[in-house]
């Protein structure tokens, strides 16, 4: 199977998990994108979505989903999202898709996230793939800075030519060469250093079941 049918899998596969009558959280990315075209089949059932990014928004919206303002509503019952990498634990690197500061508003809502990853995600260390942290313009160098400090190397995000702007008007450093052994500790550093508006890693907001995608169809682990 091609990734593309391994994320439509995996995202067909999260429907289970919808609650009928409830509010669904959802993420961002090409796996959700296979998610809220499985999800418009179920759009009678739900009263609409919480959403973790105007990407998704649009796609929602387009499908006939209602998106609520996370303000209006209380907890959600699961949130549904994809990831960079997972660990064995369900610690996961986020924000590929820039939108790791309302995915994290949106899974600290919900009482189970579900996330939804074909097999290329799944790894023993996070940090092969490079940390995303959104930042306050202003604080980038501080905060590369001290990400060279740990050995590692922050990269700001450009798009266009520009640096890529995030639908909260922060900008992104993708910081390669960690090795996060110590998730929990690390994301809760990293989130006090001035300037840093989340960084990419969901160790408080962990997953409680990945839905993988592998070549033996979709295998459920949960955490
Ligand atoms: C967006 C994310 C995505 O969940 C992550 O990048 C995975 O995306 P994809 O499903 O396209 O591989 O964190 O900010």
């Amino acid at each position: 199977m091609t990734q593309d049918e391994l994320k439509t899998l995996v995202g067909q596969a999260a429907l289970h998990y919808v609650v009928p009558g409830e509010i669904v959280g959802v993420g961002t990315g090409s796996t959700v994108n296979k998610f809220i075209e499985a999800l418009a089949g179920m759009r009678d059932q739900i009263p609409g979505a919480v959403s973790s990014s105007q990407a998704s928004t649009e796609r929602l919206q387009a499908l006939g989903i209602r998106v609520f303002d996370a303000n209006e509503v209380g907890e959600l019952a699961v949130y549904i999202d994809g990831a960079d990498e997972i660990d064995g634990r369900g610690f996961m690197i986020k924000g590929g898709g820039a939108a790791l500061t309302r995915e994290k508003i949106v899974a600290a809502q919900s009482r189970k996230f579900i996330c939804i990853a074909d097999e290329s995600k799944r790894v023993e260390v996070l940090g092969r793939f490079p940390v995303p942290v959104e930042v306050i313009p202003m604080a980038a160098r501080q905060v590369g800075r001290r990400f060279a400090a740990l050995g590692g190397q922050a990269q700001l995000r450009m798009k266009d030519g520009q640096p890529l702007v995030t639908d909260n008007g922060q900008h992104i450093l993708d910081v390669s060469g960690l090795q996060v052994r110590d998730p929990l500790a690390f994301e809760s550093e990293v989130n006090q250093w001035p300037g840093v508006v989340t960084v990419g890693i969901f160790a408080h907001q962990k997953a409680s079941v990945c839905l993988l995608g592998t070549a033996r169809g979709v295998e459920t682990l949960a955490y």
